[in-house]
């Protein structure tokens, strides 16, 4: 007898008697025959219990099991196409079942809730198809991403999360005490990279950053997660090529892996196949004009210098099939770190990728300036304190190369594929504005 086996590979076991060990999700009470949804974290498989041939107090046990409680179910697998399920198709016929611990009255139940008490029990409320479904698609996004990066050279280097200066502007800082001077929780591995670039040519860190942003979005949330690749001797637009490429293999992998689970999701598959290289390129010059003669609607319309929120990338993002580049912002509205463009200094190389179907900027990034004199001003400009970038301007004096980096963020990449309306959907315990419970 196999002995605790994984309802993902449940087809492999049929006419076979099997373990399973999980939790009851549902059960449909007909009497004689009960029929247990049960869910071990890889599946749900239905267990049905017929009363004839099952010694009384296992049919008991499986008339009275109370969601959510725990519980270690053995009988044979049988092919039977109607049965429902993930992966669906299989069903076993119990013939003897434990419960480890009998659940309380479940606070989730079929029955709609609303938000926050949904936030309020995100503890539990991880263990619903939808939710799981996500998550399982969230890891294989990151998943697809590391395997593509270390097949293209670039090596994983960590960076650190306690910091002395802003990355992303002073803004959006979480202070902290180190030993009595300030901290700052880092907003980015960007700075960082652009050292490990000098000693390993391309690298990546891959790790939490953090963002004070004091406005409830569907699109922000303070602790996210970000993979920041960086490279040297690479210009802009090989930067954008290695993003379509890293972006086309992520929507792919998860195609190819995920496909149940975007399907739970209800995921208009077909919007997903289209993702391949190239994607559109447009200059924020152009961009602006898109804008402005496609949004008639005055809380659309933008002038050249202001910086795109989230209507102008939702209407420009729905312009397209595939995510589309907005490169060559205005240099004051963009990080201090950005290349001015030579011949015309008021736009820089900055590049950002707008997801299709109005979800808004997935990545940042762009070519770094190496003009020592330039970043100073910058700094000044941005109100950073110069001490504690002596490093970061030392690059530019030991081996400076031309080299781009962008930062890809998981949680909007999660909302874009598996089609979110929120992204506290998209990571297990979301840290949002005026909440971090559980
Ligand atoms: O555009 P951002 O701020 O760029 C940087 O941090 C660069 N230093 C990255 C680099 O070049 N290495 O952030 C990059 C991405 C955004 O496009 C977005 O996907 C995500 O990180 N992001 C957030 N996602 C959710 N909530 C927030 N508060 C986010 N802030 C940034
Ligand atoms: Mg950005």
């Amino acid at each position: 007898m196999a002995t605790g086996i994984r309802i993902e590979q449940i087809a492999q076991y049929v006419d076979q008697e099997v373990t399973i060990q999980g939790w009851l999700y549902s059960r449909t009470d007909k009497g004689r025959l009960q029929f247990l949804q049960v869910r071990d974290g890889t599946g749900i498989v239905q267990v049905v219990a017929f009363k004839k041939g099952l010694a009384p107090e296992v049919f008991d046990q499986a008339q009275s099991v109370t969601q959510e409680s725990s519980i270690v179910v053995s009988g044979t697998v049988r092919a039977d196409s109607r049965a429902p399920g993930y992966p669906g198709g299989y069903e076993i016929g119990l013939s003897d079942m434990r419960v480890v611990q009998m659940a309380e009255e479940y606070p989730i139940t079929p029955k709609e809730h609303g938000v926050d008490f949904l936030m309020e029990h995100r503890h539990l409320w991880l263990r619903s198809t939808r939710q799981w479904a996500i998550l399982r698609v969230r890891a294989t996004i990151i998943k697809a991403i590391r395997n593509w990066l270390d097949d293209q050279g670039f090596l994983l280097v960590d960076t650190p999360l306690l910091t002395p200066a802003a990355c992303e502007g002073t803004t959006t800082l979480f202070e902290t005490d180190y030993f009595g001077s300030p901290a700052y929780l880092s907003q980015s591995g960007q700075l960082y990279n652009e050292a490990t670039i000098g000693a390993f040519g391309k690298t990546y860190c891959f790790g939490p950053a953090f963002r004070a942003e004091k406005s409830k979005t569907r699109r922000h949330v303070m602790e996210l997660w970000m993979v920041e690749p960086e490279a040297a001797y690479v210009q802009l637009d090989e930067c954008m090529d290695i993003e379509e490429q890293l972006v086309s293999h992520i929507v792919q992998t998860v195609l190819q892996e995920r496909r149940m689970e975007l399907e739970i999701l209800e995921r208009d598959l077909s919007r997903l196949e289209a993702i391949t290289p190239p994607f559109p390129r447009l200059t924020y010059d152009r961009a602006v004009e898109l804008i402005n003669d496609l949004g008639q609607d005055q809380d659309v319309s933008i002038e050249w210098g202001e910086d795109f929120g989230a209507p102008q990338e939702t209407l420009l993002g729905e312009q397209y099939e595939k995510p589309v580049f907005v490169h060559h912002y205005p240099t004051a509205v963009k990080a201090f770190y950005m290349a001015q463009e030579p011949d015309r200094p008021e736009v820089c190389r900055s590049v950002d990728l707008i997801a299709s179907e109005g979800f808004g900027e997935i990545i940042g990034g762009g070519e770094r300036s190496g003009d020592p004199a330039f970043l100073e001003q910058q700094i000044d400009v941005h109100k950073l304190p110069k001490d504690a970038y002596r490093w970061y301007l030392e690059l530019r004096q030991y081996g400076g190369v031309p080299h781009s980096g962008f930062g890809l963020g998981i949680e909007r990449t999660v909302c874009w594929i598996c089609n979110l309306p929120h992204i506290r959907e998209a990571i297990a315990f979301p840290r949002m504005l005026g909440r971090m419970y559980p």
